[in-house]
């Protein structure tokens, strides 16, 4: 017998080729005993292991084995850190050999269109480069465990509502600039074993059945080298599928399509080679597998709960902590008594809900992690059960009686999930009610946020303290406190927009669309790149963090490197008394556009580690390609030549300094044809000086408005510009015959 490892799809036949392209149950593959072809097991994913020993399913809803349950990604994409990411990845990683696991279905990099999906808690970002360099960290750790990592969902699939069917209509710019630009950082930066196709239609088109973004985007214009798996029921037709380039369908079919498969081949509509080719797809996944060194377990699940306490305390957001009577309210003082308020503080929202329940090791509570020195009052019920006066009642009584009232409100698991979508962003009633009520008897509050998207703040002006601590994972509880006593300083950011309403984000209106289809209109205007064109108001920007210290910055320099990189660094000094992190942002923008440009996009960031008084160079580097926007006439990626401003600061609306750089475009040639404007081929190397000769030869037309006083030069020039080459050779005295416009066309198309 052939060692496993050696296996190709010539030993085996037809029908077992095809069997190898559907799962045999729920979470494995299928062996193939006659070839010592093993089956390999691949489970959730994305922020913890979720193996299920007996019941399967794939919205959590059956007990899994124990597993570390760490922040998911709406928090570890709050670090801003690629490499506490790969930490976590590399956790994970051990967790998955531990148990045998050959590929954890993660990381989910979606981007975050709109507020309301109901699954942006397992999303890193409305950014692209946040939520690519996150995505590479966490799989560059679990892949260096010799485990495989599905990097999902594969493609723009921002929503819940109508998930399987609906098609997410986007023009070539944002799918390009916005959507695919995550995953392409991550394909080519980590290589992920694995990619998972999202269960909806791209532009019309599945995409588990879907050409163009299985093959030419993903392995042709990415290098992308491993399995491309389906999502859990994402197979449309099957043998459309595979070859388009979906390798293996999750779960099993039954023998289903296994059966239509090996039909397709010998009825002559599909080729042998494309099961070939996803057979040994699959061959290789199970080769790499088995190649991973022996697990040392067992889990050593007080050091991973340590670590998920650590990424917790580094995924916390300060949003807000203004004096009261000349102190701020947080760090709590240790002489301080305290009331602490809401049942979130006694029973933690710490994951969303659906396939990434992760049945965690142990579960911190704020309310433990505070011990004695606290009292407790619950304020509310999740469900609105009770009598929500007394709670209330209670609760006030108890914000009087202490020096500070720490209040501890969020969503409850039933307001979001997997599956659903929100339909607003609002704390629940009885929540807000209890703030008011608390803030009329003590001005000193803090409130600590457990939500996995955002929610409005309509307390911002009045609640001097607000600590985001989104779905923190199995230590969020402690981490918390950290947090609140100043024993960790916290340092995450924003990495997504907090509205003032619903009604101002981008997707509003066209969200969750209707009858199949969702338009993205916003274009590339997605997040804080919708709210800076718009100039609008919001309650915290992108980016946005506060610390116990201060940051200042010197002036940002940047220079452009051999290979057209550029490099940018900014002096940043902690100007405070305690030890602290900063998260160094750069935002790029050139001067000016052929296309609509957001004002700023992010493009580098850096946390960086800086005791109280020091000060560092932050070094950051700034990658040519993601300077690039998406042409539509070349259909590739450009980089703009030009004048680019360079903005460093402590976030999109706390810029500190800016320089500019000059960048050298790329080259690009645009055929010409008769229907190419004056401006056009004004701006042409070759013939651009040919036709100012020409025109300026003879204008008889144009001098004629302009002495009538009809148009002003300028004017004139702007209407000429846009005016087709090939048109003005129909008017006279305009001094360009077509026989002159054919020589130009195929003078600038020479060469
Ligand atoms: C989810 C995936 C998950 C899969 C397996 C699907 O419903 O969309 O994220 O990995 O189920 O549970």
């Amino acid at each position: 017998m052939t060692d496993p490892q050696d296996l190709t799809p010539e030993d085996l036949t037809l029908e077992e080729k095809a069997s190898l392209t559907s799962g045999a149950d729920f979470w494995t593959t299928k062996a193939i005993d006659r070839a010592g072809v093993p089956s390999i097991m691949l489970t959730d994913g994305p922020h913890g292991l979720r193996k299920q020993a007996a019941a399967s399913d794939h919205l959590g809803l059956n007990d899994s084995v124990p597993a570390t349950c760490f922040p998911p990604a709406v928090a570890l994409g709050s670090s801003f850190d690629p490499e506490l990411a790969e930490r976590v990845g590399v956790a994970l990683g051990v967790e998955s050999a531990i148990e045998d696991v050959a590929v954890i279905l993660g990381p989910g990099i979606n981007i975050k269109r709109s507020p309301l999906c109901g699954r942006n808690f397992e999303y890193v970002s409305e950014d692209p480069i946040v939520a690519g360099r996150i995505g590479a960290g966490l799989v560059r750790g679990i892949q260096s465990q010799g485990v495989g990592s599905s990097l999902k969902h594969f493609a723009a699939n921002n929503q819940e509502d109508d998930r399987m069917r609906s098609s997410s209509d986007i023009d070539p710019r944002p799918l390009h600039e916005i959507y695919l630009r995550g995953f392409e950082y991550v394909v080519k930066d980590a290589q992920p074993w694995t990619v998972m196709c999202s269960y909806n239609r791209i532009n019309g088109v599945y995409a588990s059945e879907d050409p163009w973004l299985l093959g030419d985007v993903l392995r042709d214009d990415w290098g992308f080298e491993g399995l491309v798996v389906s999502d859990w029921g994402a197979v449309n037709e099957r043998v459309k599928g595979l070859a388009a380039g979906l390798d293996l369908e999750m779960p099993s079919s039954g023998g289903f399509t296994d059966a239509q498969i090996v039909a397709a081949v010998k009825d002559g509509s599909l080729d042998e080679s494309v099961v070939d080719t996803a057979a040994g797809r699959v061959l290789s996944l199970v080769a790499k597998a088995q190649a991973r060194p022996a697990a040392a377990g067992p889990l050593d699940a007080e050091a991973h709960h340590d670590l998920a306490r650590e990424v917790a305390g580094r995924s916390i957001v300060l949003l807000q902590n203004v004096p009261v009577g000349g102190t701020p309210v947080l760090p709590l003082a240790p002489s301080a008594s305290v009331a602490v308020i809401g049942e979130f503080a006694r029973t933690p929202r710490y994951q969303g809900g659906g396939s990434s329940h992760i049945n965690p090791t142990r579960l911190d509570t704020a309310l433990d992690a505070f011990g004695d020195r606290v009292s407790f009052a619950p304020g509310f019920t999740f469900d609105g059960s009770g009598d929500a006066e007394a709670l209330r009642a209670e609760a006030v009584a108890l914000a009087a009686a202490n020096d500070v009232a720490v209040l501890f409100l969020g969503l409850p698991d039933a307001d979001e999930s997997e599956g659903f979508d929100r339909t607003h962003i609002d704390l629940p009633a009885a929540q807000l009610e209890l703030v008011e009520a608390v803030l009329a008897v003590n001005q000193k509050v803090a409130v600590v946020l457990s939500n996995g998207a955002v929610v409005a703040l309509p307390f911002a002006d009045r609640v001097p303290a607000i600590v985001e601590a989104w779905l923190l994972g199995q230590a969020g509880g402690s981490a918390t406190v950290d947090v609140l006593t100043g024993a960790v300083n916290p340092s995450a950011r924003l990495a997504e927009t907090i509205p003032l309403r619903l009604e101002d984000t981008p997707a509003f209106g066209s969200f969750p669309g209707a009858f199949g289809h969702v338009r993205y209109g916003e274009g590339v205007f997605v997040g804080y790149r919708w709210y800076d064109a718009r100039k609008m108001a919001v309650a915290f920007p992108f980016g946005h963090g506060l610390s116990y210290t201060t940051f200042s910055y010197g002036k940002p320099t940047a220079t452009v490197e051999d290979d057209g990189d550029i490099r940018v660094t900014v002096a940043v000094t902690n100007t405070g008394a305690v030890d602290g992190r900063e998260v160094v942002q750069v935002y790029v923008a050139p001067e000016s556009s052929i296309v609509e440009r957001a004002p700023r996009e992010l493009k580098a960031f850096a946390s960086v580690a800086l005791a109280a008084g020091e000060t560092q160079d932050v070094s950051l580097l700034v990658r040519r390609e993601d300077l690039a926007y998406w042409d539509i006439r070349v259909d590739r990626f450009v980089v703009e030549g030009g004048v680019y401003r360079v903005e460093a600061g402590a976030s999109s609306r706390d810029l500190r300094g800016s320089t500019s750089v000059h960048v050298a475009g790329d080259e690009m040639r645009i055929p010409l044809t008769a229907n190419s404007s004056i401006g056009e081929l004004l701006e042409h190397p070759i013939v651009g000086p040919i036709v100012r000769e020409q025109l300026s030869g003879g204008q008889e037309a144009a001098d004629g408005a302009m002495d009538a006083g009809i148009m002003s030069d300028e004017a004139m020039a702007k209407m000429m510009a846009s005016f087709p080459i090939g048109r003005l050779a129909g008017f006279p005295g305009m001094g360009i015959d077509r026989e002159q416009v054919e020589q130009l066309i195929a003078l600038g198309n020479r060469g």
